[in-house]
């Protein structure tokens, strides 16, 4: 595509051919990278079909399809992933933020309606994209913790972008719960939770991008989840509240009892899988 001045309607019909067998949703990663490419938005870029661009967003723009036809995923070539109300900064350090986990959000947010200066605790806080929006809607101190520096860089990062005057968010470096200390109104986690063959099997292509420790979960995937399980009521104010992103074998942990956690619902998914698990201390 070098040489010609195509219009913007030609490169995205171009680029989403040369992009058919990489992704699911070649025109709109042609379009998202495109707009990027052009400093635009992709409404925008509608407005600009016959225009046709100079060369040096040509250049940026086929280096961006480059890498997205050696499978890299759109959110990290443009550094942005829309999540709740947000747009927030990612790239490699932290997994890129699921539609999925919107479901926790939902659920703390009428969880929290009526409650003023929560203390909430987000852990395995990746880019901080589940504490940052349940604070973007609720009266609360939160507290994002990870294992990983880099994730906690990134949810830092986003902490600074999305509330800058903000003086009630704190982040701690933490495996699980080994360094928090203080009890919480609600605890937040979307945990890894893929097996020893879930990773060989799944973690291919575009998702092998994304850091190893967002998806491992132990051998059998379940280890993390369950240990946070076991844990999580010694962290929760007497009446507290844990929600939990469940994997697609999650719901076995439904029908267990937890030392100190009841379990009150369990929200599903758009595709029927058990999504959001809400607990209470008792
Ligand atoms: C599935 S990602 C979730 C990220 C983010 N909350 C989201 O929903 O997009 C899991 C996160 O858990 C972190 N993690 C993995 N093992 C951990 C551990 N033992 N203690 C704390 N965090 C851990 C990873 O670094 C990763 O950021």
């Amino acid at each position: 595509m070098n040489g010609t001045a195509f219009k913007v309607s030609e490169l995205i019909g171009k680029a989403a051919e040369k992009l058919k067998n990489i992704s699911e949703t070649p025109r709109l990663d042609a379009e998202i990278l495109l707009a990027k490419a052009l400093g635009t938005s992709r409404f925008e870029l509608f407005t600009k079909y016959n225009e046709s661009i100079d060369t040096g967003a040509e250049k940026l723009f086929n280096s961006f399809l480059e890498r997205r036809a050696a499978f890299e995923p759109v959110a990290y070539i443009t550094n942005e992933k829309e999540f709740f109300e947000d747009t927030f900064f990612v790239d490699s350090r932290v997994l890129i933020p699921r539609p999925e986990t919107e479901f926790i959000v939902e659920e703390a947010i009428s969880l929290l309606k009526n409650t003023k200066k929560a203390d909430i605790l987000d852990i395995c806080c990746g880019s901080g994209c589940i504490g940052l929006s349940i604070k973007r809607a609720s009266d609360c101190a939160l507290t994002l913790s990870d294992i990983s520096p880099d994730a906690l860089a990134v949810a830092k990062l986003n902490a600074e972008r999305l509330f800058p005057a903000a003086n009630d968010i704190s982040f701690i470096q933490s495996d699980l719960f080994s360094t928090i200390s203080g009890k919480f109104d609600l605890i937040t986690a979307n945990p890894p939770y893929l097996s020893e063959n879930d990773m060989k099997n799944f973690v291919v292509k575009e998702l092998s991008f994304e850091p190893e420790n967002a998806f491992f979960g132990g051998r059998t995937g379940f280890e993390i989840t369950e240990k946070i399980l076991n844990n999580v009521h010694k962290f929760l104010k007497h009446g507290g509240h844990f929600i939990s992103e469940l994997g697609f074998e999650g719901s076995a942990f439904l029908g267990r009892t937890f030392d100190g956690l009841e379990l009150q619902s369990v929200k599903k998914d758009y595709s029927g899988i058990d999504r959001a698990a809400l607990f209470r201390k008792i």
